[in-house]
């Protein structure tokens, strides 16, 4: 007779416990054991939540290597069928070696788990037959789960499901976060105190007004925000830290549709433009995307919606500032290119209708499409590609925390046809639609590396980027961590050309997340180390680093809504001389329109309190001390990066904390 020890270890998240009866059968190289049920001096507490349990396992003889384990749980008569949060299992033989077998994931039903050893294990690796049966079942069953779905065409694939409650239960919510995210414009407008103006459909009376509402909640930045909207600098600083840092870029030469002469904007003769080109100080920003987009009708009014050039300068005391507005992309007559010198309310009402564009371009483009929509592809791909068993699993599996079940939510609550994107966006319905088709159809590679994306932009010297500075350094950090991850365990490019889950991860991802589009330079295989360590940490940066950077600062930026009204309903000057400041507000979304966007910024910039930092690994999917000592040292240099960050900070005005590591999620989860 050979005695086994086990230990169940149940997590401690709410609800965790099962009162069922827990099964286990151990599979070793040379045997197995018979399905044993487990039972311990603990009895019914044996598997509350956060408690470990130990139990003993005996068979006829050594079963040698134990390869995995299969654990069923049976409700006992008369008790409810419960669901049990597993963490994982260890098993130590007569000759007192510690296997693990990592879970982290619900059993709610009666049927067998297998679970694998710890050790990460490539396909190629997996040389017993019982291992390699293990890992087809398991992927088997993982394409029954995990479906794609076409939600629309040209747009990212997405998860097939029925509704909230058909998401496989590993990917869900934890109670704390459903509890806490309720995640309805209604929540938000009863926090901010809102609720009565919801249904308030006239116009703004004066600024005064809508500050009586902002009051009810700010930040210190949108506090700031509230201050300095008008600035010209103000305006120039959003496009290095403010919600969308990705637009703007060096401008060379002028695009034709676009021009503007040194007359209009050095009126001193001062300086020349194509001096100031050259030495780098002209900027651009082109909303060409948005050209032509159908607009929505909100309360029974056509909304307006322009896709605008801009031009920026830096200056000798290093400000960023506008310096000509054209609102629409065909130069004409009727289309005037705004400059400072335009009166107060010329120029006020141009640059509003920049920023009203920027926040269709920046929620579409840059936070869904570009975050919320790829992590989903990466994550349904990685579930459906990659037994839990694989190195790249163990490493990805963090990073996709929630991102199923909070893109679900947003498809179903902001941007179906009651949705309030829908409803209450200049760009929301049809329009959505065409941007996010030219949005991924003009996606690249290149932009979302920002190595190389700060560089085809040519922003490299733009002072006071930190956008740019804090997101270089997190990608060296994550790089350096991914490469000596997937380094230990890939020796060489032909292991990784030979990883057929690996390549089917890629391929599914090109093809479902990108449609197979020539041209874009995203991979669809991997031929080297060196590309599938750049990718990967493109996939860690973009759902981590990336979704803070476009995510965190929304009511920061957006809560005082003349810095970023969500649709205009009246057009777009056709000439100088008319705007007032009556118009700019007629202009201005109503009362109603206004607080649902507001709440809905706020919600989505709130912090859950079951977030998860990044480099946060609660789970131990990895055993071996490599991996373990390269996450060890990923956490350390956040935690120094995070350091610096915060005594940058001190100095700045405005502080830039989108991207402090501190402040930054694993995972899309919100
Ligand atoms: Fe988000």
């Amino acid at each position: 007779m050979v005695k086994y020890k086990v230990t169940v270890y149940t997590g401690s998240n709410f609800s965790a416990t099962t009162l069922n009866k827990v099964f286990i059968k151990l599979v070793g190289e040379d045997g197995e054991s018979f399905r044993t049920k487990l039972v311990s001096l603990k009895g019914a507490a044996s598997f509350y939540r956060g408690t470990s349990s130990k139990f003993s396992v005996c068979t006829d003889l050594d079963i040698g290597k134990v390869l995995l384990i299969e654990l069923d749980k049976q409700p006992i008569l008369l008790t409810p069928k419960d669901a049990w949060f597993v963490d994982k299992v260890c098993v130590k033989t007569p000759d007192k070696k510690v296997y693990t077998f990592p879970i982290y994931r619900w059993i709610d039903d009666t049927n067998v788990h297998r679970f694998r050893e710890a050790t990460a294990l490539r396909v190629i690796d997996d040389t017993h037959h019982l291992g390699r049966y293990s890992r087809e079942q398991e992927l088997k069953k993982r394409a029954e789960d995990y479906n794609w779905h076409v939600y629309a065409d040209g747009l990212p694939h997405c998860i097939k499901t029925s509704g909230l409650a058909s998401l496989p239960c590993e990917v869900q919510f934890s109670f704390t976060k459903t509890s806490e995210f309720a995640f309805t414009a209604a929540t938000g407008l009863l926090e901010l105190n809102l609720k009565g103006l919801a249904n308030q459909r006239t116009l703004w009376k004066d600024f005064e007004e809508i500050d009586k509402v902002f009051c009810n909640k700010s930040t210190d930045i949108s506090e700031y925000v509230k201050k300095h909207w008008r600035e010209d600098a103000f305006f120039g600083y959003q496009y290095l830290n403010g919600n969308n840092p990705i637009l703007i870029r060096r401008c060379t030469s002028l695009p034709d549709n676009f021009p503007v002469t040194d007359e209009m904007v050095f009126v001193h003769g001062c300086k020349s433009f194509s001096d100031e080109m050259q030495k780098g100080n002209i900027y651009l920003c082109d909303y060409k995307t948005l050209d032509g987009v159908m607009t929505n009708v909100i309360n029974e009014k056509r909304q307006y919606l322009v896709a605008p050039l801009v031009l920026l300068h830096k200056t000798p005391d290093d400000k960023l500032k506008p310096i000509a507005i054209q609102l629409k992309q065909t130069p004409s007559d009727d289309n005037p290119i705004f400059v400072p010198s335009d009166s107060e309310y010329d120029w006020l009402v141009a640059k509003a209708f920049v920023k009203s564009a920027d926040f269709s371009e920046h929620q579409l483009n840059v936070h869904l499409l570009r975050t919320h929509l790829l992590a989903e592809v990466f994550s349904l791909s990685l579930l459906r590609n990659m037994p839990m068993v694989h190195p790249l699993y163990k490493l990805l599996i963090p990073h996709t925390r929630y991102t199923l079940q909070i893109n679900f939510l947003a498809r179903r609550l902001l941007i179906s046809d009651t949705g309030v994107f829908t409803q209450f966006a200049s760009s929301g319905g049809k329009g959505m639609f065409t941007i996010l088709r030219r949005s991924l159809s003009s996606m690249t590679y290149t932009s979302l590396c920002i190595p190389d994306d700060i560089a085809e932009r040519g922003v490299e010297s733009l002072p006071n980027y930190y956008y740019r500075d804090d997101g270089l350094r997190l990608w060296d950090i994550i790089h350096r961590f991914v490469k000596g991850v997937l380094s230990y365990y890939y020796k060489n490019d032909q292991e990784v050309k030979d990883d057929v889950e690996l390549q089917k991860w890629i391929q599914d991802i090109y093809e479902h997340g990108f449609l197979s589009q020539d041209g874009t330079g995203i991979p669809q295989s991997f031929s080297t180390v060196e590309e599938m360590v750049k990718f990967v940490t493109m996939v860690i940066f973009t759902c981590s680093a990336q979704h803070g950077a476009v995510n965190s600062g929304q009511y920061d930026y957006g809560g005082w809504m003349p810095n970023t009204p969500i649709t205009l309903q009246q057009p777009p000057p056709i000439k100088k001389g008319t705007a007032t400041e009556a118009s700019f507000l007629q202009t201005l979304p109503n009362v109603d329109t206004t607080v649902q966007g507001m709440a809905t910024m706020w919600l989505l910039s709130r912090q859950s309190s079951d977030f998860a930092g990044l480099g946060c690994y609660p789970d131990f999917h990895f055993s071996e001390e490599k991996p373990l000592n390269l996450i060890h040292t990923f956490q350390e240099e956040l935690i120094q990066l995070s350091i610096k960050i915060k005594e940058r900070n001190k100095s700045l005005e405005v502080p830039y904390t989108y991207m402090d590591p501190s402040e930054v999620e694993n995972s899309v989860a919100i």
